[in-house]
């Protein structure tokens, strides 16, 4: 085999084999296909697309490319949840806990922050102390243990997804049905959960744009699922304007802790108690989402999901005291406000552009590798629908460099957007695929 013919038949909008497939993942992942030729490939893939049988032989040799977890011997239900992405989405920062304070046990793969979104990872990396380079054993340690972890993407799981998906950042190949489902699945393949929901986020603020493209997503994910023996269900939610209030790692800490102790933002609590409580349906432990929601309302009042996400961080290493006093949190030292143009409601808040802000602030990195300002960022005082008055608060921002401050500041006077009639907030989730009702 030659990757070069493998190139041409991709680029005409030939069907690949599956040992095809194989070849090329495999070959990148030893070193012996050079960057150029995987870049060219994955281009081709972008224009061509793939048939759900390329899909599906991607994704296998994705996951073949390193070790499967073995959960077997958890004395519970598996369950794995992941968003493909969004601004304020800390989502896993309170369900992770929460699904097991209600019984689940989640040995969670996350990623960092790229571009305009932020990732898991840099948020809990703002708890002093935290690590997330945890080995598989302590992992499995843990999760047997206390139920849960959340580690950064390891060596030993997928190495060709970290491979290919660094080459897909710097080449214009990230937005790729096909190269995100199986990004996605391979990861959730191989850490081993039996039961995995995914947030298909879609919208301004995410890889997806439209509904029709998030559907597609869902689909080839839950088919992957099935195929390799999993079950997988996907909701698709909105991505047009932040989730909650708060956009920066440490700030969207606090925002999971306030909402672990029932004082979160309204759309963001709504979020975390749905898909917890879809992700009990999911894994069998309730019967119905009315069920869900009831085990859910009690972990988070018995305090019983709080409690949860402090053992995380002190088996983890980071300071559990945060869990009490969120305050202990890294703070950037520069503030200033972006005040209401006019009067009115509120028509918008543009994710992207405030995720693009947050860059400003030092919350995000341009490339690879950067640092993040733990402490960076900003917190909405006003949501989609709600009225303002000229003068008003709509942000404060928070940054540790002046020019990053002034930039970002006038940047995110663009996110917003005033009408003179109410305008109705966006649903909290647009559709759900491979689960029931
Ligand atoms: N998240 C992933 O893990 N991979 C992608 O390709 C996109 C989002």
């Amino acid at each position: 085999m030659r990757t070069v013919d493998l190139i041409l038949k991709k680029r005409n909008g030939q069907v690949l084999l599956p040992k095809e497939i194989a070849y090329l993942v495999n070959g990148f992942t030893s070193g012996e296909i050079p960057d150029y030729q995987m870049a060219s490939f994955l281009m081709a893939v972008y224009f061509q697309g793939m048939q759900d049988t390329e899909t599906q032989a991607l994704t296998r040799s994705m996951v073949d490319s390193g070790r499967i977890l073995d959960l077997s011997s958890l004395p519970g239900p598996t369950a794995d949840k992941h968003s493909t992405g969004g601004v304020g989405d800390k989502v896993s920062l309170v369900v992770v806990p929460l699904a097991a304070a209600c019984g689940l046990y989640l040995a969670k793969m996350s990623g960092r922050g790229l571009g305009h979104t932020g990732g898991t990872i840099d948020k809990l990396e703002s708890i002093p102390g935290f690590r997330t380079d945890l080995t598989v054993d302590q992992l499995l340690a843990q999760v047997r243990s206390i139920g849960c972890a959340i580690i950064s993407q390891t060596p030993d799981l997928t190495p060709a997804d970290g491979k290919i998906y660094a080459l897909r950042d710097v080449t214009g190949t990230v937005d790729s049905l096909p190269l995100i489902a199986s990004s996605v699945m391979s990861k959730k393949i191989a850490s081993g959960a039996q039961h995995i929901l995914i947030d298909v986020k879609c919208g301004w603020g995410a890889f997806m744009r439209d509904l029709p493209q998030a559907v597609e997503l869902a689909r080839i994910m839950v088919q992957l699922g099935r195929e390799m023996g999993r079950k997988v269900g996907c909701v698709i939610s909105p991505m047009e304007e932040p989730l909650g209030w708060a956009v920066g790692n440490s700030l969207e800490v606090v925002e999971a802790i306030k909402t672990l102790k029932g004082d979160g933002p309204p759309d963001f609590t709504r979020a975390v108690r749905y898909l917890s409580a879809e992700l009990l349906r999911l894994a069998g432990s309730v019967a119905t989402l009315a069920e869900g929601e009831e085990q859910v309302s009690a972990a988070l009042s018995s305090g019983a999901a709080l409690q949860r996400f402090a053992w995380m961080i002190e088996a983890q290493g980071g300071d559990a005291r945060v869990a009490d006093d969120p305050d202990r949190l890294p703070r950037a030292h520069l503030e200033a406000v972006l005040e209401a143009p006019g009067d009115g409601f509120l028509a918008e808040v543009d994710a992207l552009q405030v995720g693009h802000a947050a860059m400003l602030l030092g919350a995000g990195r341009q490339k690879k590798g950067d640092a993040v300002d733990p402490g960076a960022g900003l917190l909405l005082a006003r949501k989609v629908g709600e009225e303002v008055r000229r003068g008003e608060r709509l942000a404060t921002l928070y940054s540790n460099q002046p020019e990053g401050l002034e930039r970002a500041l006038q940047f995110l006077q663009g996110a917003f957007s005033l009408s003179p009639e109410r305008v109705a907030p966006s649903p909290l989730f647009l559709g759900k695929v491979g689960i029931d009702g």
